[in-house]
């Protein structure tokens, strides 16, 4: 979760174990907060966390929807992977591998 200087939360992000594999089920930032990285930085916290708890070589994954410019532009920054979903072509699976910090 991402919180404001007033205790207002701006950005949201619901991961967990999807099966055996973990992943993001969703990420949001609100819509006068977008743009400032609040998004980028739910998403590398989200990594972080799974690579320590996991170790080098996790696999997150995610499901994007194709025209999701914003969470594409995330996720290429993050070195994210991609392939449309074979049974929905509407969607990228999303995935990437975490590594823990030095
Ligand atoms: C996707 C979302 C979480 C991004 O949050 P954010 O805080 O704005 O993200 P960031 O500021 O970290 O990064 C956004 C990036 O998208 C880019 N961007 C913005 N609008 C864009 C567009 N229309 N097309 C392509 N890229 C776009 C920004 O330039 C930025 O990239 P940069 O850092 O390289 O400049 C936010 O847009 C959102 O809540 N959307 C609705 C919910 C949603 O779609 N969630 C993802 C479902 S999988």
């Amino acid at each position: 979760m991402a919180v404001d200087q007033e205790g207002r939360i701006v950005g949201v992000v619901v991961y967990g174990l999807l099966g055996d594999s973990p992943g993001i089920a969703s990420l949001g930032v609100v819509r006068d907060r977008r743009c400032e990285g609040i998004g980028t930085r739910l998403k590398q916290g989200v990594m972080a966390r799974f690579a320590a708890e996991m170790g080098a070589g996790a696999k997150v994954f995610s499901e994007v929807h194709r025209n999701n410019g914003p969470m594409l532009a995330i996720n290429d920054k993050l070195g994210v992977k991609r392939e449309l979903n074979p049974d929905n072509r509407a969607h990228w699976l999303c995935a990437v591998e975490v590594e823990p910090e030095p």
